[in-house]
C-alpha cells in the first residue's frame, strides 16, 4: 500500500504521459519504464540499475540473467550495475561489499527530461550513516541514463566535504550477444591488460579479443571506443566513452558460471561483460567542491554481411 501511494507520487512528479511511467517492476521493485519513438528502456531505483535499452527496430541490447536475485539487499545480475566507490574487493576491508555499495544502495529520482525523442532519467545518492559505515567521504553521485537511439550513461561524482579523497568506478555493462563463441573485441590492441584469471599478470592484448575461456581483464591506461561484432545476431555494439582510463572485460564461461547463485547455468554464451571504469592506476582523486563526470555511449548497428 505504501509503495502504491509512493509510486502514485512519482508518477505525478516524474511520469509524461505516454512516454514515461513509474511501476512496480522484478521483486516489486520500483523501476522507471521509458517508452519513447527512439527507444525503450528500464531503470530501476535499486542501484540505479538500468536492465533494458531497446532502440526502435532493435533487439534488446542488454542481458539480465533469468537467475537475478531481485530485492533490495542484492544486486541485479545483468544490466547495467554501477560500481562506487570501489571496484571488486575493497583493498583494506574484506568484509565491505564486493564492487562497493552504490548497486545496492537506494537512488532517488532527480528528474526525468525528454529531450527530442531521448528521455533521460537521472538519480542520485549523498554519504549518509551506511555509505560511511564502509568509506569515510563526504559525496553526492548523479546517474544520468539517456535512452534514446544511444544509450548514454553518466556517473558524476561531487565532493561535498572538506578532504579529498579517491574512488574507483565502473559501468559494468552486460551486452547480450548471440554466440560468446563467434564475438570479436576490437579496440584494444597493444594495450597492456591485468589478466585475473591468471594472479593479475600483465599482458598486452594482440589483435580483436576472441573469448575462448573464463575471460577478466582490465586494460590499463586506454579511452579508446571498443567496437563488439556479433555475427550470431548481425550487430555490432561500439561503446565510447569520456574521462574513462580503464576497460574491463568479462564473461564467466563454464565453470564460473555454475558457481555463481544469480546466473544460469547455460547463459554464458549469451553475454560479454565489456565495463567502462576508472579502477586500479585509473583510480579518482576528488578535491573538495570538484566533481567528475564518466561517460559510457553505446549505439548499435548491423553488422555488415562477410562475402
Ligand atoms: C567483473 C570482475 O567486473 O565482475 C570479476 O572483474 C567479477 O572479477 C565480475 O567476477 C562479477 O562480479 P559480481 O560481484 O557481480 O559477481
Amino acid at each position: 500500500m505504501e509503495q502504491a501511494i509512493e509510486i502514485s507520487e512519482l508518477n505525478h512528479r516524474f511520469g509524461i504521459p505516454g512516454i514515461v511511467k513509474i511501476v512496480a517492476g522484478h521483486g516489486g521493485l520500483t523501476k522507471v519504464e521509458v517508452t519513447s519513438s527512439a527507444a525503450q528502456g528500464e531503470m530501476y531505483l535499486h542501484g540505479a540499475h538500468v536492465t533494458s535499452w531497446k532502440p526502435s527496430e532493435a533487439e534488446e541490447v542488454l542481458f539480465v540473467s533469468s537467475q537475478s536475485h531481485w530485492n533490495d539487499s542484492r544486486p541485479i545480475r545483468g544490466g547495467v550495475p554501477v560500481c562506487f566507490p570501489w571496484f571488486s574487493n575493497k583493498a583494506d576491508d574484506p568484509n565491505a561489499p564486493m564492487h562497493g555499495f552504490a548497486r545496492t544502495k537506494a537512488w532517488q529520482l532527480e528528474s526525468i527530461v525528454q529531450t527530442g525523442d531521448a528521455v533521460t532519467v537521472s538519480m542520485f545518492i549523498e554519504s549518509d550513516d551506511t555509505t560511511k559505515k564502509w568509506w569515510p567521504a563526504d559525496f553526492r553521485a548523479v546517474y544520468r541514463a539517456t535512452f534514446g537511439p544511444e544509450l548514454i550513461l553518466e556517473l558524476d561524482v561531487v565532493n561535498t566535504g572538506k578532504m579529498s579523497f579517491q574512488f574507483e568506478e565502473a559501468l559494468h555493462t552486460y551486452f547480450r550477444v548471440g554466440n560468446i563463441e563467434t564475438v570479436q573485441v576490437s579496440g584494444l590492441d597493444g594495450v597492456d591488460y591485468l589478466d585475473k584469471t591468471d594472479e593479475k599478470r600483465k599482458k598486452t592484448q594482440k589483435g580483436a579479443i576472441a573469448i575462448v575461456s573464463e575471460t577478466d581483464r582490465v586494460y590499463l591506461n586506454t579511452g579508446a571506443v571498443v567496437d563488439l561484432e556479433d555475427p550470431a545476431s548481425g550487430r555490432k555494439i561500439a561503446i565510447a566513452k569520456e574521462n574513462s582510463m580503464s576497460t574491463v572485460v568479462w564473461n564467466p564461461w563454464i565453470q564460473k558460471a555454475k558457481a555463481m547463485s544469480d546466473f544460469g547455468d547455460d547463459e554464458w554464451p549469451q553475454m560479454i561483460c565489456i565495463e567502462t571504469c576508472n579502477v586500479g592506476n585509473s583510480e579518482v582523486e576528488l578535491t573538495p567542491g570538484h566533481h567528475h563526470q564518466m561517460k559510457a555511449l553505446v549505439r548499435v548497428s548491423n553488422l555488415k554481411p562477410t562475402v
